[in-house]
């Protein structure tokens, strides 16, 4: 059959979605058993999806004591023709306010954020590769610290022809950003004759559900602005904290650099540029609402012009500026839900350390960044797949290996934890735990020859280090209140 593709662009012809990883190969496997609890019990559950449905009923509740922010309701037909009729790409005024509002509030008041500057998206999906046309031309590259959010690929790069040359953060010092890793991501780039337009990172990270400290950040900074480089920093999870430390946003070294020094020193703002969304925070990615904040008044210029091509509808902007500009629910919605988020993140990791399953310690995101390294049959990316089919098919759950994250070590898992139910979590918590007994139990016969080949057909694709894993002295281990019952 002559090649269908070449009737395309190169654009359409390419996969350059992304959507040929394990990431999404795992949601496929999903979609096609997704569990219930009672129509089908043994089906796979989803754990690779970064939702937040914990604090879904607050909104609920607000919806329903303000009927007049929407105009499908009785109290707020009245504004239909206003809100049907053409929208210009600036945005409604009420919603720029309530969200530069909004974003100083949950920044702790430390930054503040000028209404003019809010550029709105079609989530930070379309907000990042908005800032990606308007910083870079094809074959431009972005620096990208590892492990990183593999939708980035598809976000920076895909239609904008840009690439992304990965920073190599190891798990020897918690994947933190060095300015080694730094400097030497950037040289590998000259030497490829590669020109680097910028860096883009998320902070509270997806996958690590870790925050940059102020001294990192600030080196970070200092190392754009002396290369003269933009930094694209994603804030979508900027409330998505739970725990101490609390959250240092790039806009308070921003500030606080200007401050100190009138002249900023090792600070060029026009380099800087905020992707937010209430994707995560709030939990509503289907509302597609996305921002740009951007300190270059040509970005916020061109990037507004752009945002024609995904622009948020005018009816879910009025019902996010009402929404937002109800300090009393905000303040209480936030507290609530990282109560929450806290409460299931602790059941969580509680669960896995009680089975001797080690992760990063973070405090932010939806998910956690599981160590399965000495789960693996062998150190490599072969190994991890292994793993991860396994974990698939026959533990039934669907989590993301970190290989799909560009993991620069194998055996990292991803785990989100709030898209589901306590029921559910209870009994993917459970699955946990039989799949690492049993795996447990393979091992000791294995001791003796006799038993050792029969058990370990059963559990051909997994390691069989376990007693290391159960006896590790880094594996803490307080007793699950889940995992006992
Ligand atoms: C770091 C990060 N940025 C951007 C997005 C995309 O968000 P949105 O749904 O607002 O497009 C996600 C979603 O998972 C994310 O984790």
């Amino acid at each position: 059959m002559a090649c269908a593709h070449s009737l395309l662009s190169r654009i359409a012809s390419s996969d350059g979605h992304g959507e040929n990883s394990p990431y999404f190969d795992g949601w496929k496997a999903y979609d096609t058993d997704p569990f219930h609890p009672t129509r089908n019990p043994e089906g796979v559950i989803q754990m690779g999806l970064a939702e937040n449905q914990l604090s879904l009923d607050l909104i609920q509740d607000w919806i329903r004591q303000n009927p007049s922010a929407s105009i499908c309701t009785s109290d707020g037909i009245s504004e239909f023709k206003d809100t049907a009729i053409f929208q210009d790409y600036h945005g409604l005024p009420t919603f720029r306010n309530a969200v530069a509002k909004f974003m100083e509030k949950v920044r702790g008041g430390k930054a503040k954020f000028d209404p003019d500057r809010v550029v709105m998206s079609g989530g930070a999906t379309g907000a990042t590769e908005t800032v990606a046309f308007c910083l870079a031309d094809p074959g431009d590259a972005f620096l990208v610290p590892s492990p990183y959010y593999p939708a980035f690929n598809r976000d920076l790069r895909w239609r904008t022809g840009v690439q992304l040359l990965p920073v190599v953060c190891e798990s020897s010092n918690d994947f933190k950003i060095t300015r080694e890793a730094l400097e030497a991501a950037y040289a590998n780039a000259q030497l490829a004759k590669i020109r680097v337009k910028g860096l883009i990172i998320a902070n509270p990270s997806n996958p690590l559900g870790t925050l940059l400290d102020r001294e990192t950040l600030k080196s970070v900074v200092s190392f754009i602005t002396q290369k003269n480089i933009h930094l694209i920093c994603d804030e979508i999870y900027s409330a998505t904290v739970f725990a101490h430390p609390s959250l240092v946003s790039v806009a308070e070294i921003v500030e606080e650099e200007e401050n100190h020094h009138g002249v900023a020193e090792y600070c060029n703002r026009d380099l800087i540029h905020i992707i937010y969304s209430l994707s995560k925070d709030f939990g509503l990615p289907g509302f597609r609402v996305g921002i740009i904040y951007s300190y270059n008044d040509k970005v916020v210029n061109v990037a507004r012009k752009m945002s024609s091509f995904g622009l948020v509808s005018t009816q879910t902007q009025r019902l996010v500026a009402s929404m937002l500009s109800d300090e009393e629910f905000t303040d209480a919605y936030l507290a609530e839900s990282a109560r929450r988020l806290a409460t299931r993140h602790k059941i969580f990791t509680m669960g896995l350390a009680g089975v001797g399953i080690n992760y990063l310690k973070g405090n932010a995101g939806l998910f956690i960044w599981m160590d399965l390294r000495k789960l693996l049959k062998e150190p490599t990316f072969e190994g991890e797949m292994g793993l991860w089919r396994t974990i698939i098919h026959e533990v039934k759950l669907n989590v993301s290996p970190g290989s799909s994250f560009h993991c620069s070590e194998p055996g990292w898992f991803r785990v989100c934890f709030a898209n589901m139910d306590d029921e559910t979590m209870k009994v993917a918590l459970h699955r946990i735990r039989k799949f690492m007994v049993q795996a447990h139990e393979a091992v000791v016969p294995a001791k003796n020859r006799r038993w050792k080949n029969s058990l370990r057909l059963s559990f051909s694709t997994i390691g069989n280090r376990f007693d290391d894993v159960i006896m590790s002295p880094h594996a803490t281990s307080p007793r699950s209140p889940l995992v006992t019952t």
